[in-house]
């Protein structure tokens, strides 16, 4: 899908912060991942999207590549973020091909509404093994590379300029939601990982972040949640009166990821419009 660049970020944002760096993002050719991707690139840097399907991941990098005059954007299909194996080629093939890794997105995930009940023992370590799993074997394979990026020493200047990760992760586990069980148990182990790499990384110069989206039109998730007929009257009882956009989760990532989230880490930023505060989130 070609996106115009105001549906994938907004005006504010000074071109070039991100020049010579490079993002590894799993999950990339996703509704939500692929916008925080393209403002990345937009602002300079190169790209590796990781995905499960090869044609579409490719088809996504080539249209990314398609964004900023010279931009590298490699798209990597067949990874499934289960198998660390497959995760640690992807990352070396993005080091050799473009130089470093300097900013991870984990935002591959797995979701279906189901009951308890209905939960498999298998359905439920599914969502464990590509949330849980799937974000400790990126972080594991691309950890080598994000050191390095920045030195690999404590940087005391005022922007430090390590590397970054930020675990995409959720509101559901906030108040507890029905028929969520296996992705809130998930996404509350990712948000304690993203805590730990935070203060264990922290002296080797890296950052650690969850950005957690709340209801993101046209993504997959929210059209299993949200039945059409249902929508105005969700959208009255909002905060802001409207759901989010994937390019509010974009401007997120590039705040983070610039020099002014550099004193950032170890923190959650809620992209939601106070949807959890309402409803329990969704
Ligand atoms: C109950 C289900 C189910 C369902 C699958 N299972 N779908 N159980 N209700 N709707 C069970 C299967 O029966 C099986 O258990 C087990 O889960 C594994 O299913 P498979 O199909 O073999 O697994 P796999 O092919 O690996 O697919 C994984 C998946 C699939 C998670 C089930 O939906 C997927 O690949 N999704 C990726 C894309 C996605 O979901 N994106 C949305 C992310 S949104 P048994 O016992 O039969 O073997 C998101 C945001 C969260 O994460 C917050 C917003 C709400």
């Amino acid at each position: 899908m070609t996106l115009a660049k105001h549906e994938y970020m907004s005006d504010v944002w000074k071109d070039g912060i991100f020049n010579n760096k490079v993002v590894f993002c799993t999950g990339g050719a996703g509704t939500i991942c692929s916008a925080q991707v393209r403002a990345m690139i937009h602002l300079g840097a190169n790209a590796c999207i990781i995905g499960r399907n090869v044609e579409k991941t490719e088809r996504v990098a080539q249209e990314m590549a398609t964004i900023r005059p010279g931009a590298k954007v490699i798209g990597i299909g067949a990874v499934d973020v289960r198998k660390f194996d497959d995760l640690k080629a992807a990352a070396e093939r993005c080091a050799k091909e473009l130089g470093s890794i300097d900013f991870v997105i984990a935002g591959a995930a797995g979701n279906f509404l189901a009951s308890i009940e209905q939960l498999s023992i298998n359905a439920f370590k599914t969502v464990m093994d590509i949330d849980i799993m799937g974000s400790y074997n990126t972080l594991k394979a691309t950890l080598p590379y994000l050191v390095e990026s920045g030195g690999n020493h404590r940087v005391d200047s005022e922007t430090r300029t390590g590397g970054r990760i930020i675990f995409v992760s959720a509101t559901l586990h906030y108040r507890g939601m029905p028929f969520q069980a296996h992705v809130s148990v998930a996404k509350a182990g990712i948000d304690s990982l993203s805590n730990s790499v935070a203060i264990e990384y922290g002296p080797r110069g890296m950052t650690s972040n969850i950005i957690s989206p709340g209801p993101i039109a046209q993504t997959e998730g929210l059209e299993r949640l949200l039945p059409s007929d249902a929508k105005a009257a969700y959208l009255k009882s909002q905060p802001l009166g409207r759901i989010g956009h994937v390019r509010d989760i974009a401007d997120a990532t590039v705040y983070l990821f610039s020099d002014s989230g550099s004193y950032v880490t170890g923190q959650t930023l809620v992209v939601d419009g106070s949807n959890w505060r309402m409803s329990g989130g969704i």
